[in-house]
């Protein structure tokens, strides 16, 4: 017989057949406990044989615990749980073992002790913001900062009394003023900025903050998590949406911290409740098996990309960190690995022409979001900032004709034929 055979004396009926190599040991949840009789089938179907693997045997892939709820033996052994004297999971809001798994890699991966997934970018971003500020509390922020972060900051936490202060990244003047002029709780700025790729002063900002008691929070979605972790940076926050699941078909999001800080914030995490789906969980976890091949493969295109756009007659302006006339090149250079794989160009010809680009493209899909296998474009009508002033879009730098490329791992040969081709077809009409 090469199959074995579940509860077969017992009840052949409900028995199941499992390879021989895959079960060693059958758990607890007989069909026939001591003080009742045997299960009936509509009891069974509720609990069925545990598979639990021996000591000394493990699954490669770690199983996805898709279960809510976990058990200990009895109340007395629920309440240590509960009160933090024994390890173990109660419900999946609070914590599951294939999203601890996660938060456990990213963390490292970041060079931090520990971090809070949840279920977007966003939600990571929120919970950070909720958890750290209150009533009264000063918050320095960006023109450059990612839209629904501003949004979180000008629209959520205004109305509970939080007040902000934005201004652009690249002045280094003003953020040493605002620091010094104005009792700030939270500092908050990406790097590479999105979408044209500004590189901050992390080492700088960081140091400031510091010098006027002001946490520091950096939305390292665009970096990656192997990038910026040697800087005293507080918490990192990342869309796991993007390079770090790397598909496009799951979104998750996480804060990494140092352990003290993130122990203070998991509660406020999970009653907001933006837990993050152990389906989910898994699917990020099998995405960073390959997000160092991807996210080198992604860079490499993106540099070839930039170096094609940066002499293209149809091309004003290239904002690509790795470009040694990006402003921030030499920051980027020592800051990062590399440059990251996102190339924004400002398009000759303006709003119109970007339509017309885009509309040509053959292999770039007219998407959302960025980080994924797969080469992503947005035009000017994508990036529109509706909630800034013009003098703000003026200091963001984004303009009529601004696309952001999202470069993916295909053939960088077919890549920029798509893009030459297109360019070409970016100019109006002779007739
Ligand atoms: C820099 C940055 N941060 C955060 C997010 C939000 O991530 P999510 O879509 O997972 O909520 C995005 C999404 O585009 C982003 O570009």
């Amino acid at each position: 017989m090469d199959g074995f055979t579940a509860f077969s004396k017992t009840r052949p009926e409900t028995s199941i057949s499992l390879p021989a190599c895959a079960i060693k040991r059958l758990a607890p949840a007989p069909a026939v406990c001591c003080n009742l009789p045997q299960m009936k089938k509509p009891t069974r179907v509720n609990h069925p044989p545990e598979i639990a693997l021996p000591p000394g045997n493990r699954a490669l892939v770690s199983p996805i615990y898709q279960s809510v709820k976990f058990e200990f033996e009895s109340v007395e052994e629920t309440e240590r749980s509960l009160r933090g004297e024994r390890p173990g999971f109660f419900y999946s809001r609070a914590s599951n073992p294939t999203v601890r798994q996660l938060e456990l890699l990213v963390a490292e991966m970041q060079g931090r002790e520990d971090a809070i997934a949840v279920g977007s970018g966003v939600a990571a971003m929120a919970g950070c913001l909720f958890a750290q500020l209150k009533q009264g509390d000063h918050v320095l922020c960006f023109v450059e900062t990612y839209g629904p972060t501003r949004y979180l900051i000008k629209r959520l936490l205004g109305r509970f009394g939080v007040s902000h202060t934005m201004i652009s990244i690249e002045d280094d003047a003003g953020i040493e003023q605002v620091l010094a002029s104005t009792p700030t709780r939270l500092v908050i700025f990406e790097s590479p900025t999105n979408p044209v790729t500004k590189i901050a002063d992390i080492a700088r900002i960081t140091a400031l903050a510091k010098q006027h008691g002001a946490l520091t929070v950096i939305d390292n979605t665009f970096a990656g998590l192997h990038n910026h972790g040697q800087y005293p940076v507080d918490l990192f926050v990342h869309s796991l949406t993007k390079y770090a699941s790397g598909h496009g078909d799951v979104m998750g999001g996480a804060v990494i911290g140092n352990a003290d800080l993130i122990a203070r914030m998991r509660t406020d995490y999970t009653i907001v409740g933006a837990t993050l789906d152990p389906h989910a969980a898994f699917l990020i976890l099998r995405g960073l098996k390959t997000y160092f091949l991807r996210y080198r493969e992604q860079c490499a295109n993106a540099a070839r990309i930039a170096q094609f756009l940066a002499t293209h007659p149809a091309v004003t302006r290239v904002h690509f960190p790795g470009l040694a006339s990006h402003p921030g090149h030499e920051l980027a250079r020592r800051q990062m690995q590399e440059f990251g794989g996102i190339v924004s160009f400002d398009i000759r010809g303006g709003f119109d022409a970007g339509r017309r680009f885009a509309d040509a493209l053959e292999y770039f899909a007219l998407a959302a979001s960025l980080g994924s296998t797969e080469s992503l474009a947005m035009p000017p009508q994508m990036l529109r900032s509706r909630d800034l002033t013009p003098a703000q879009v003026l200091m963001s730098a984004i303009t009529n004709g601004t696309v952001r490329l999202s470069i993916g791992i295909e053939d960088c040969d077919d890549l920029i034929a798509d893009l030459a081709q297109a360019l070409e077809r970016s100019a109006p009409d002779p007739a």
